[in-house]
């Protein structure tokens, strides 16, 4: 079926068409357009995202951006099966952009509605092709995956979910504060960087030619010691009896620390604070929950320290490792129109073209109407 994925819960207004077979043992996707049109221009001189300018560029960018979708992929609206629109959580004047203008379309093309969690989008990015995994163990069957452990690291969120299976969810550990993608944007900010700051420390990072720092466990504190044109920064709560995490404490250390540094140095340094604790609780959460399959998610994800370090640490476990490619790290509409598939699935378990067409007609007359906008809807 062909699906159209609408998102809007941040900075970025996102369009997709999918075209989704398969059942929950076989799933299999095609993306046919992705498209986003990204608000860092209007936000960066900020520092941050300012909600109502946010959803007055959604409101502008949505009609052209699912426009330009549908004429990429080259399936008219006639074609369509399905749309698939985030419903939260995220900034409740973005989100409405979004819905409303999803449901507009739902009505007037009588067509089917789901509202998706975006962080099960994240989640599900890891479906979209070409799947990268490491080791190199093929999935054969998708029931297989489960249970599966996932790092959802993005710039709201940081969550260790457990999914025992397709829309079942434990989130068994969670930050107390500052999401991993807040501290990389904080932390940038501190150090003159422009915002979103995981990119701009990741790149500075690369630059820092010095010896590499040991990524070794870090007491939990504030103290930061300078020497030798090195600097440690804490690794916060990377000792905690739990799978939580907080990075406010970085931000502060930073803030304490960074004067008269090296920026490439410090960049590095913050980057190996955020990857060690991220990786360390990753594989506590093996070794304690042993899941078949680990996958991370979110845009925190695109960092490629946290993509080889996760790989390099999971490898030994010879467990499936599932990084979703680059364009659906970030926010995208690709991932939302998966959700909406396997939302699709659950509410009618196989999709034989008779049945299909019931549950189209089902929803058809009065699905636009029910789609709730959530700003602080949980997994
Ligand atoms: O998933 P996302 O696009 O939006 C949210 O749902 O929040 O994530 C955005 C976050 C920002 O904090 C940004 O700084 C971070 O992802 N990010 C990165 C990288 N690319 C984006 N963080 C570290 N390294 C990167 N390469
Ligand atoms: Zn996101």
């Amino acid at each position: 079926m062909y699906i159209l994925g609408i998102e809007t819960s941040c900075d970025d207004t996102a369009a997709a068409i999918i075209e989704a077979k398969g059942e929950f043992n076989n799933p299999s996707f095609s993306v046919l357009s992705n498209v986003s049109y990204s608000q860092v221009a209007i936000h960066k001189k900020f520092g941050g995202i300012v909600p109502n300018l946010a959803s007055r560029a959604h409101l502008e960018k949505i009609s052209p951006t699912v426009k330009a979708a549908l004429s990429i992929s080259k399936i008219s609206d006639h074609n369509l099966d399905l749309i698939a629109v985030t419903r939260g959580p995220g900034l409740m004047p973005s989100l409405l952009v979004g819905v409303n203008f999803a449901r507009a379309l739902a009505y007037k093309w009588q067509k089917p509605i789901i509202g998706v969690n975006h962080l099960e989008g994240h989640i599900y990015s890891n479906w979209l092709p070409p799947i990268a995994v490491n080791p190199k163990l093929q999935i054969t069957n998708y029931k297989n995956l489960f249970p599966a452990l996932i790092l959802i690291v993005s710039g709201g969120h940081t969550e260790l979910v457990l999914m025992k299976n397709y829309g079942q969810y434990k989130i068994i550990g969670e930050t107390l504060d500052d999401a991993a993608g807040e501290a990389f944007d904080k932390t940038a900010r501190i150090l003159g960087l422009e915002y979103p700051g995981g990119p701009a420390i990741a790149a500075l990072a690369d630059k820092w030619e010095g010896k590499p720092l040991k990524t070794h466990q870090m007491p939990i504190g504030y103290e930061c010691v300078s020497k030798n044109h090195q600097i440690k920064l804490p690794r916060p709560m990377i000792n905690s009896n739990d799978y939580n995490f907080s990075f406010s404490g970085l931000k502060t250390a930073v803030l304490y620390s960074h004067k008269g540094k090296n920026k490439s140095l410090m960049a590095n340094e913050i980057q190996n604070a955020i990857v060690d604790v991220l990786v360390f609780k990753t594989l506590k959460a093996i070794k304690n929950c042993q899941p078949k399959t680990v996958m991370i998610a979110g845009g925190v994800a695109a960092n490629k320290k946290l993509r080889e370090e996760m790989a390099l640490k999971i490898a030994p476990y010879k467990i499936p490792f599932l990084i979703p490619e680059l364009p659906f790290t970030t926010d995208n509409a690709a991932m939302i129109a998966a959700a909406g598939y396997f939302n699709c699935l659950a509410h009618q378990p196989c999709l034989p073209a008779g049945r299909q067409t019931g549950f189209k007609q089902k929803l058809k007359s009065n699905s636009w109407k029910k789609i709730k906008v959530d700003a602080n809807l949980r997994l």
